[in-house]
């Protein structure tokens, strides 16, 4: 098991067979998977795929972009990114087994010439100064604490004129969330800051907010809708493969705490400036 108790969280040890398995059950044909194929279970947050669209239409793509996905997770939104707008991305996580996994599915989708992932930390990019023309993160900033320094080091990896597209759970006035959680199973590793405190904490790292949406109303019908699911058997392809045995809770909390304003969503464009 990682040291880390963030890989900790995310790791079970056998998911890519898992996932393997459970496409094969559904009749797919594992070596010739497409993004839509995988996004029941690799679009890894809050709104699944069609959040990843919203995001992606907010920000606008030429195609020609350089894109860096910051904890890639799986690699859904990067595969979908690349497939949908034909962009190269780099994806960067810090759980070592997610990293295998992205790499082994994009591989089975035909996208390794475009889409490439390492194991790294937000913290400390492995990436030089002014690489990317986009930053994009996707629900993985509530295990991160020191977000000064996360927003630093996207900044630091943008091109002048690059920019950030964030989905991002915020902290509500509600009181802290009910855990577990699907980031955290207890508050330990879990980090949220309110979406005031967040955009404060972009700005003063440089960025310029271009678009700010809260998406809490879009979030917390997809977040009851999948509460619901749970009272019956689950899909055989969906997150609570990744998430473990106490996948039921998760869900369920994740409804009640947007429910009880204890969180919040919101999406974010914002622009280094050139
Ligand atoms: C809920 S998952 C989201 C994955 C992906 N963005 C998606 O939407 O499908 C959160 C991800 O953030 C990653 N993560 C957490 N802390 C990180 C850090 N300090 N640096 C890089 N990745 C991190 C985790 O390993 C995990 O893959």
């Amino acid at each position: 098991m990682p040291g880390n108790p963030v890989e900790q969280h995310y790791t079970s040890g056998d998911l890519g067979e898992v996932i393997l398995a459970a496409l094969r059950g559904i009749g797919k044909d594992i070596d010739h998977l497409t993004p839509d194929d995988l996004a029941p279970v690799d679009e890894f947050h809050g709104g699944q795929r069609p959040a990843t669209v919203r995001l992606a239409e907010l920000l606008g793509l030429s195609g020609s972009e350089r894109v860096l996905d910051v904890g890639s997770g799986l690699g859904g939104p990067s595969r979908f990114l690349a497939w949908r707008y034909g962009v190269r991305v780099n994806g960067v996580d810090l759980t070592a087994e997610f990293v295998r996994i992205a790499e082994m599915l994009t591989r089975r989708t035909g996208l390794a010439d475009r889409v490439d992932y390492r194991q790294g930390n937000a913290l400390d990019l492995p990436f030089g100064d002014g690489s990317f023309d986009v930053a994009w993160s996707q629900n993985a900033a509530m295990n991160i604490a020191d977000r000064d320094r996360m927003y630093r080091e996207m900044w630091r990896v943008l091109k002048p004129g690059g920019k950030l597209a964030l989905q991002e759970v915020a902290a509500g006035p509600g009181g802290p969330p009910h855990f577990p959680v699907q980031w955290a199973r207890q508050p330990a590793i879990s980090f949220l800051y309110s979406a005031a405190e967040t955009r404060a904490k972009l700005e003063a790292a440089g960025f310029r907010v271009l678009v700010w949406q809260n998406t809490t109303p879009e979030a917390l019908s997809a977040a009851a809708r999948r509460a619901r699911d749970t009272e019956t058997a689950p899909p055989p392809l969906g997150t609570h493969l990744i998430l473990g045995p106490d996948w039921r809770a998760m869900f369920h909390n994740s409804a009640r705490n947007l429910e009880e304003r204890r969180t919040e969503l919101f999406n974010a464009v914002l622009e280094r400036p050139g």
